[in-house]
């Protein structure tokens, strides 16, 4: 699997100076897919074929073999085999381009010869239709801007370090010309993907530039990071298991010298087959709760950011925790829960989605009710009271069974799903009420 960071921008918002100076610093390949449109221009201007003569460009390319290397931080661009990396932005190539970039057959051969470059590599690549048309998916999409005047300026001071004679006014000119190519193009037109992070970089150094693109990808690297280590499961061993009651065990401890747990309908939890435990999310201690003083192994649901914490991450790796990616349709976590059922496993899940997720006036979440109508798994709610602060009582509460079994459906509907999942919070609400009525008087009698 390759990493991909895509930006696009119009010419002479340094794409280029960022994405070599990234590539080298992050270990990335760079391709300058400009580069490649460039080639194409140069070996058509050296063939003497003309923009009229269309076919002829478009067989033209079929003859060529483009390729780039990195050396010493630099990208060579070969065309045949030669180095053709000055000679491609020349005055000639560089008027020329725009129109052969415009042919939709060139396109098309130079996106295929794009995405092969980056076939299994970490890669940065910029152009104008990278984060839109190359690779809509890509990890990191960028799209770097400034204004007209400013991208003219550097242009000019660029080709005077090169040595590329053109005066100020013909540089505003062809970039005001390209600006149009690039942006009315039939195919590949430069345009700012809905997605893609737009810097401004016309008041901004290189640096500067270059420091916001680095920590948009770290951000990004990090988070698959955290998304592969979550969904790395481990297997069921004998040392996972004997983990697992040793640290049911040793937190059951704690939980009964910190507080005064009482544990109601624990028989409600059938002993074996697949069930489905929907309780209220007060506090982080209530899941563990659960895990902890249900006698079978309860998977929990949890957001991936779980992942992030090392504790977090090892107890969720040994109590097979399934992570979600909340605000997204997750569907390989829905898979793993399903799977879980099918093997007659217990799941947990809030349906308040979030902690103290009703009060908070939300709604409850359809996913354990989608569940249960999906695979005819029962339900059992329960109600956590108790504020959890230390020495205090906490009240674990198992309801009766909920059977939605005469309901269940490939495709539940979703006025069926609310009222399901309406229905289970209820029973919650309730249950958790029922443990609140034996703490009341109590704290009612030591506030007076
Ligand atoms: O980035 P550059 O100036 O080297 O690009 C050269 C030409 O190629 C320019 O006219 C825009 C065009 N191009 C394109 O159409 N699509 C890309 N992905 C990259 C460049």
């Amino acid at each position: 699997m390759s990493f991909i960071v895509a930006m696009d921008g119009p010419s002479g918002t340094g794409k280029g100076t960022i994405t070599k100076q990234i590539a080298k610093e992050m270990k990335l390949t760079n391709i300058d897919t400009g580069a490649t449109y460039r080639c194409v221009a140069l070996a058509a201007l050296r063939n003497h074929i003309g923009i009229e003569e269309e076919q002829k460009i478009i067989d033209l390319v079929d003859t060529l073999s483009i390729d780039m290397k990195q050396e010493g931080g630099n990208t060579v661009v070969l065309l045949n085999g030669e180095d053709v990396s000055q000679e491609i932005r020349g005055k000639e190539v560089t008027s020329f381009v725009p129109q052969v970039s415009a042919i939709k057959e060139v396109r098309l051969k130079m996106v295929d010869l794009q995405r092969k470059m980056a076939e299994g590599k970490d890669v940065i690549m910029e152009g104008r239709d990278i984060t839109t048309y190359v690779f809509p998916k890509a990890d990191v999409k960028i799209y770097l801007d400034a204004t007209a005047e400013e991208r003219a300026k550097r242009r000019y001071k660029q080709n005077k370090e090169k040595g590329i004679e053109m005066s100020y006014e013909e540089v505003v000119e062809s970039i005001q010309k390209r600006d149009k190519a690039d942006k009315e193009r039939e195919m590949g037109a430069l345009i700012i993907a809905p997605d893609a992070v737009v810097i401004d970089t016309t008041n901004l150094s290189i640096k500067e530039v270059k420091q916001k693109v680095k920590e948009i990808i770290q951000k990004k690297q990090k988070e698959l990071k955290v998304k592969e280590i979550a969904y790395k499961e481990r297997p069921n061993t004998k040392w996972k298991l004997f983990e697992q009651k040793v640290i049911k065990a040793f937190m059951g401890g704690l939980y009964r010298i910190f507080y005064r747990v009482e544990i109601r309908g624990a028989e409600n939890v059938a002993q074996e087959g697949p069930l489905i435990i929907c309780a209220n999310h007060i506090n982080y201690l209530d899941a563990a709760a659960i895990v902890i003083f249900t006698k079978r192994k309860v998977r929990f649901i949890a957001k991936e950011d779980l992942y992030r914490i090392r504790i977090l991450s090892w107890l969720g790796h040994i109590f097979d925790v399934i992570p979600v990616n909340r605000g997204t349709q997750d569907i390989e976590s829905m898979k793993r829960c399903m799977k879980a059922l099918k093997n007659g496993e217990v799941l947990g899940i809030f349906p308040e989605g979030t902690r103290k997720g009703i009060a908070k006036g939300g709604k409850a979440k359809t996913g354990a009710a989608y569940m249960a109508l999906r695979t005819g798994t029962k339900v059992v709610p329960v109600g956590i009271s108790g504020s959890f602060k230390l020495f205090t009582k906490v009240v674990v509460n198992y309801g009766k069974p909920m059977d939605y079994t005469e309901y269940t459906s490939k495709s539940p509907e979703k006025e069926v799903l609310e009222k399901v999942a309406n229905e289970i919070m209820d029973q919650i609400v309730m249950l958790t009420n029922q443990g609140n009525s034996c703490i009341m008087p109590k704290e009612k009698n030591s506030i007076s």
